[in-house]
């Protein structure tokens, strides 16, 4: 469900980058984890956003400079080349501004 009260905005990507869903409204103070749950966004989480389970896996597509540096954990759990590609742990990622994401499928997690 989308809400008008939203500071920034999520758009989601498909595999090609091409926009598939805009306009998603992201809390600013709010991790993208829990923002993607407020709007009705399936994800995948096992641990509740702990950074433990790593099963909430996304990449951010566009506005990697508008959000928090990888954490301790996200290194634990992903690769150097997944962060460079922009892989997150949704659970641990915090925006400033507009960013567009690829959620991938529980198969490619
Ligand atoms: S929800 Fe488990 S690592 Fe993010």
């Amino acid at each position: 469900m989308k809400s008008s009260s939203a500071l920034i905005s999520l758009t989601i990507v498909d595999k090609n980058h091409c926009a598939i869903d805009t306009d998603y409204p992201l809390e600013k103070g709010q991790n993208l984890l829990k923002n993607l749950l407020i709007n009705g966004i399936k994800t995948h989480s096992k641990c509740g956003g702990k950074a433990i389970c790593s099963h909430c896996k996304i990449q951010v597509i566009s506005g990697h400079q508008y959000c928090n540096n990888p954490v301790a954990e996200e290194k634990i759990h992903l690769t150097k080349q997944q962060l460079d590609q922009g892989w997150r742990l949704a659970c641990q990622v915090f925006c400033l501004k507009n960013i567009s994401i690829y959620l991938p499928s529980h198969d490619e997690i």
